[in-house]
């Protein structure tokens, strides 16, 4: 079925752009969502899909997913339809080692692929493109395979099950059937192309140019002959922010040609930075981001002084007419992380409403972030070399798709 006409299609010519690279929009840096559900092509996550995932997996969908933060998809609903069926699917998901520790935003679409994991009791293969990271931040070889392993730490204290994980560094693996189907999608792609969806020009080295065929190629079972030999028509579900869209795009152009079924894709929104300034939190700026390894004071001082408030500048005006909570960062944050429903809609009404002043709010979130980020910093100092070589060990995955122990 050849539904996204669009899959192919260049996404920047219009006034905002989403892209690996680049998140930015014209009016105020804010991204109009609904346009890029147009411009790229993909499907809406709505409601009734929702239910079907409760359904089918009977338990409660992820908040994530209950408050819309996954609001686009490509094809969920084939790999539900072929779920309920009986057949399995597997996950893909990754990460560019560009840094010594990742930021809140980068931790969406992993919590997000763990409860996707346990919820559907499916693999998953992660990718980290040290090779990407090498070409495009003037990273040595030998630099970026360390932060690989340094980023894999953070990635598996998210609890994944070694049983049904394998975590992959792109200089180790790439080469026997990964390479072959690199080189497969490669020859799809002309030079126009790539130019076209990944914006390149002439004055890009050639190492980028090669590069989107080695994101395309986790997206095909074959590609890991130790863990779906015979498996060709297993489903791939792709879990990420909407920027990595471009290179998916390209992948489920190609994949009909190559006689592959497409990826499908669950697509989050970004988690934006504290001044709300631009589209997404990115590591660039370090007062905008806050990191896995912040410590408690660096956490209440970043919210304190940078988090951008929807409050009024003075009480009296505050009390009057409350805050504007569409552009307010504390509420926005809340609605990522604060699990319980109740606690959220009543600090939205309270605070909406004048009742609640900015400075509670930002207690409140220092609280919740400081509480997930503590957790976060015990279970990733658990985790020993021992066990990165374990989630990375080139091995067959026998019960993966049995129900197994949860960790963490
Ligand atoms: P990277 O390392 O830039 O980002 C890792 C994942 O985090 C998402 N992300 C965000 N999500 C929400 N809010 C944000 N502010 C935010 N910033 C980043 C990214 O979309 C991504 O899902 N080239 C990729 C690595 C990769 C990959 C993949 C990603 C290889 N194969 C397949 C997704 C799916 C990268 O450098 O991601
Ligand atoms: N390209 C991504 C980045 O620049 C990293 C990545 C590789 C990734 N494979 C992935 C992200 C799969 C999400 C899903 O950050």
């Amino acid at each position: 079925m050849d539904v996204d006409k669009k899959d192919s299609i260049a996404s920047d010519s219009s006034d905002q752009v989403v892209n690996p690279w680049e998140v930015s929009a014209k009016d105020g840096g804010k991204i109009d969502y609904d346009k890029l559900i147009d411009q790229f092509g993909c499907q809406r996550l709505d409601a009734s899909l929702i239910d079907r995932v409760q359904r089918l997996t009977s338990r409660q969908p992820h908040v994530f997913l209950r408050r819309g933060v996954f609001f686009a998809h490509r094809d969920f609903n084939e790999v539900l339809d072929a779920y309920e069926r009986g057949d399995k699917f597997y996950l893909y998901t990754g990460r560019g080692p560009s840094s010594e520790a990742l930021h809140l935003g980068h931790l969406i679409p992993f919590m997000f692929t763990k409860y996707l994991q346990e919820a559907f009791k499916v693999p998953l293969v992660i990718q980290l493109t040290d090779d990407e990271k090498c070409m495009w931040k003037n990273l040595s070889v030998e630099e970026s395979q360390r932060l690989a392993r340094e980023n894999a730490k953070d990635i598996i204290a998210c609890g994944f099950d070694v049983t049904k994980t394998f975590i992959f560094s792109d200089f180790d693996y790439v080469g026997g059937a990964f390479y072959k189907n690199m080189v497969k999608v490669a020859k799809c792609v002309t030079l126009n192309k790539a130019m076209g969806i990944f914006g390149f020009s002439g004055e890009d080295h050639i190492g980028k140019l090669s590069f989107p065929p080695v994101q395309a190629f986790p997206s095909f079972p074959s590609s890991f002959p130790h863990l779906f030999p015979g498996k060709d028509k297993l489903r791939c579900l792709i879990p990420c922010a909407i920027d990595q869209d471009p290179y998916f795009r390209m992948t489920r152009d190609v994949a009909p040609r190559l006689g592959y079924s497409k990826p499908a894709l669950i697509e989050s929104s970004f988690f934006p930075a504290l001044q709300a300034k631009n589209g997404k939190m990115s590591a660039s700026d370090p007062n905008s981001a806050i990191y896995v390894t912040d410590t408690a004071k660096e956490i209440k001082n970043k919210i304190n002084r940078y988090a951008f408030s929807g409050g009024q500048d003075s009480i009296e005006k505050h009390r009057e007419i409350g805050a504007n909570l569409e552009v307010d960062i504390p509420v926005k944050y809340l609605s990522f992380f604060l699990d319980d429903d109740t606690e959220l809609e009543h600090i939205k009404k309270e605070y909406g409403e004048g009742r609640m002043l900015t400075g509670e709010v930002k207690k409140r979130l220092t609280e919740v972030l400081t509480e997930m980020v503590e957790r976060h910093r015990m279970a990733r100092a658990a985790v020993t070399d021992e066990m990165v070589d374990a989630f990375m060990a080139v091995r067959p995955l026998p019960s993966m798709f049995e129900y197994g122990t949860e960790t963490g």
